[in-house]
């Protein structure tokens, strides 16, 4: 944040967080005003992080609806997602919520034939592990047993702003349940990228071993939260990558946008 702020102050600009940004965009008059900051702010990723990333149409309106993630992050996202694309394979989240990033993947992928898959179990988060080691209190619960079933949205909602983006249901794949209980024919034979949100250990390391068979060189899963909120999704993607040493590259994002993790598939390895 603070190298690119540094970049945008010399044009009068600064970046903030995006729960700012959304708060001060609920006023029409300031909304075009930030849609034009975050153009320029794509412009100078362009040049400096992401020379690949494709503009597209709406990019930035979605990503005035973000709930949890930061822009950069959200960037970061966009531009692994595009690169994933020269390989074969379907786009999966792993945790949606209410389907915001979502919504900014499924925009994304309107020109390609490839289908989104939704994990989410719609009832909030399972119970915490004793790998769950409480980094930041992020709805100030005091514990993280009392995180349990948090975080629930309706698949409605989800289904609504997909829609609204006009991705087609024909390529929308919505798998509700607790991943613990999705059976291996529920998941897509095929996967180029992925996102993987479930805050949790459990869940993160089943879904990075369903990923990990079904990914082939060139693929990236990007792990959200690494170092954020709860412990268990740094260890789970530590003790995954012990397993599978020579099949990933990791990717950590510029010192200015920590919180999550990629991983680029190199070979399908162990
Ligand atoms: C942080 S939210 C996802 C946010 C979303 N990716 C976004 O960017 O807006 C975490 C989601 O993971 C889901 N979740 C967590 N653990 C799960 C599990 N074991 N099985 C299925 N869903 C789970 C929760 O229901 C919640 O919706």
């Amino acid at each position: 944040m603070r190298t690119i702020n540094s970049i945008f102050s010399k044009s009068g600009y600064s970046i903030a967080r995006n729960e700012t940004v959304k708060r001060a965009a609920s006023y029409p008059f300031l909304k075009d005003s930030f849609l034009r900051t975050l153009r320029d702010y794509e412009t100078v990723l362009r040049t400096t992080i992401f020379p690949e990333l494709p503009a597209t149409e709406k990019r930035h309106e979605l990503m005035l609806e973000l709930i949890g993630n930061p822009l950069i992050e959200a960037f970061y996202i966009l531009n692994f997602l595009h690169l994933s694309l020269a390989v074969e394979g379907d786009v999966c989240e792993f945790g949606v919520a209410e389907g915001t990033n979502s919504a900014l993947m499924a925009n994304e992928l309107l020109r390609s034939s490839r289908s989104l898959w939704l994990f989410d179990s719609f009832e909030g988060l399972p119970k915490p592990t004793e790998k769950d080691r409480m980094l930041d209190d992020i709805f100030d619960l005091g514990d993280m047993a009392s995180y349990e079933g948090k975080m629930a949205h309706p698949q409605s909602r989800v289904k609504a702003r997909l829609e609204a983006v006009g991705f087609p249901q024909t390529r929308t794949k919505i798998v509700p349940g607790f991943i613990e209980k999705v059976p291996e024919k529920a998941y897509p034979d095929k996967v180029c990228f992925a996102y993987v949100d479930f805050d949790f250990y459990e869940p993160i390391k089943i879904a990075l071993e369903r990923l990990h068979t079904r990914t082939a060189p060139g693929a990236y899963v990007v792990v959200d939260d690494y170092g954020f909120f709860s412990e268990g999704a740094e260890v789970a993607v530590t003790e995954f990558l012990a397993a599978h040493s020579d099949a990933y590259e990791t990717i950590s994002p510029e010192p200015h946008a920590k919180g999550f993790m990629a991983l680029k598939k190199l070979s399908t390895g162990r």
